[in-house]
């Protein structure tokens, strides 16, 4: 349809709520146990013959006051989530429902602020600021305590036949963290090491609303989908957590000072940045690159191994910046997993005005207040985007000066990956650690290895990744 000036005429977006509470039931039960979520999305989309739907999503009543939202599922109509002149992202870090601030310490924290709200830029400027002065601790730091991880793997496997990574990788991710950031070990802290169990229970006193723990139903949904859990319950683990930062993240603390903000409300933020957005990140990033990995098999290994040993070869034997900004397949593999598998798969924005939002074929309109929603596995696997491929991995698909023009349509970072992270937008601050956690992964594993085989199933927030064989490397720096 097209208006007098050759663009297309806004139409209403196609879909339907149903009856209040008992439809937004009804989908929680498809989404969570009949549908499972990619089917629950892309059954809609069949449905409405469009990619851009009104739905409702989980959890609904009664934590959520409205599950209604207008869902954008290709690549075309995603990014209005990324423009904040044109969505409000205020208190929608987790979607329709709101944790309890009692969880951080009365604080609302980064995740849920707005641009628009002066202390969003005094934080995110605090948390640009610590790991920049860190850069130069991720690379040693990583290499140290997965290289431990990696011979605890093999130990596993040669005393049993296999070993859980998701298992090691949580132990570890924590006390990487920790390192890299601070300089400062979680475990040799007062509490131990059980930073990763505490840390877990808080993110699930968070998350249980968005996910299911495999018990029957008529537990879980009372349970985990439908009341809050107390925050009493776990605020000991958090005041111990809480105490490891305040000591462990002076030099942040400082610098938050000096950028007005309070040290307590910069202590909760970068607890949360650091156990939420980065450990919680971690814990579903690897196994999730790992599992692609492993699932493209030996002959992609070799390649990957091929081009990670000549390379840091050519660096002298070391694992530098530089030497894996030169790795084309290993960042082309690392971002095929990103792509197919976004670690945080929901995005939210609250409309600011009247608004049109394109869609491939379409223009549709939206009402200022109305709630935008993106699942971004659809818009990230878009076969108009990315072709007959779009669901596979293929490992190469970002190399050379076409693979990188597709960079422009990967997500995961709540923006474009060609885009950067800033103070006045909501993009991921971590964006470029993150690629680097990945990349290094893959140096560290195929330094070791020629290849490897692991069972991958489905874990809480993930992939579930357990190696059943590693064949030690045969050539190259470290054979
Ligand atoms: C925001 C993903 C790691 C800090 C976000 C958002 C996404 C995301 C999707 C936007 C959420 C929204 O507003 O809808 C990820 C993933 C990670 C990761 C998948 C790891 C695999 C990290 C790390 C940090 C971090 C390492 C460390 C500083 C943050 C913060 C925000 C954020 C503070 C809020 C940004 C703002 O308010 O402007 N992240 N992130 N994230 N991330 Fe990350």
């Amino acid at each position: 349809m097209e208006n007098g000036e050759g663009s297309m005429m806004p139409r209403e977006v196609p879909g339907s709520y149903g009856l209040p509470y008992l439809s937004a039931i009804r989908d929680r039960l498809d989404f969570y146990y009949n549908q499972g979520e990619d089917k629950y999305f892309e059954s809609r989309v069949e449905k409405y013959g469009s990619t851009v739907v009104r739905i409702n999503v989980p959890p609904g009543p009664f934590m959520a006051r409205d599950p209604r939202v207008v869902a954008v599922l290709d690549a075309k109509s995603f990014p209005v989530l990324f423009d904040v002149t044109k969505v409000e992202k205020k208190d929608l870090f987790t979607g329709t429902y709101m944790p309890s601030t009692s969880l951080t310490g009365g604080y609302r924290v980064c995740s849920y602020l707005d641009p628009s709200e002066p202390t969003h830029a005094k934080v995110k400027q605090m948390l640009f600021s610590l790991l920049a002065s860190r850069k130069d601790a991720f690379i040693p730091a990583f290499r140290t305590h997965f290289s431990s991880l990696f011979a605890a793997v093999e130990s596993q496997l040669a005393l049993s036949g296999k070993s859980d990574f998701n298992a090691l990788n949580d132990a570890t991710s924590f006390e990487f963290i920790g390192d890299a950031y601070f300089g400062v070990l979680p475990s040799t802290s007062e509490f131990g090491t059980t930073g990763p169990a505490k840390a877990a229970k808080w993110l699930l006193w968070q998350l249980h609303p968005l996910v299911t723990l495999g018990f029957p139903k008529i537990l879980e949904e009372p349970l985990l989908h439908t009341f809050h859990l107390p925050p009493f319950l776990v605020s000991r683990d958090y005041k111990a957590l809480y105490k490891y930062f305040l000591a462990a993240a002076t030099n942040a603390l400082d610098n938050a000072e000096s950028l007005g903000l309070n040290r307590e409300e910069a202590c909760h933020n970068v607890l949360f940045a650091t156990v939420f957005n980065s450990y919680a990140g971690l814990k579903v990033l690897l196994p999730g690159i790992l599992a692609r990995v492993a699932g493209a098999g030996e002959k992609f290994h070799q390649k990957l191994a091929t081009e990670i040993r000549a390379t840091v070869a050519d660096a002298g034997g070391k694992v530098t910046m530089a030497a894996l900004e030169k790795m084309e397949l290993t960042k082309s593999a690392v971002w095929e997993a990103l792509r197919l598998d976004p670690p945080v798969k929901y995005q939210y924005g609250r409309a600011k005005t009247d608004l049109n939002i394109e869609s491939h074929d379409e223009v549709f309109a939206v009402k200022k207040g109305e709630m935008l929603f993106g699942y971004q596995p659809c818009a990230t696997k878009d076969p108009r985007v990315f072709g007959a491929t779009a669901a596979e991995f293929v490992g190469d698909r970002f190399v050379g000066e076409e693979g990188s023009k597709l960079l422009q349509y990967v997500y995961w970072s709540n923006g474009r990956e060609t885009e950067s992270p800033g103070v006045s937008n909501k993009q991921c601050p971590g964006k470029n650690l993150v690629v680097l956690v990945g990349r290094l992964l893959l140096v560290e594993l195929f330094l070791r290895y020629d290849t490897f085989t692991a069972d991958i199933g489905k874990g809480l927030l993930g992939a579930k990744v357990e190696f059943t064989a590693a064949t030690k490397a045969t050539s190259g720096p470290e054979a």
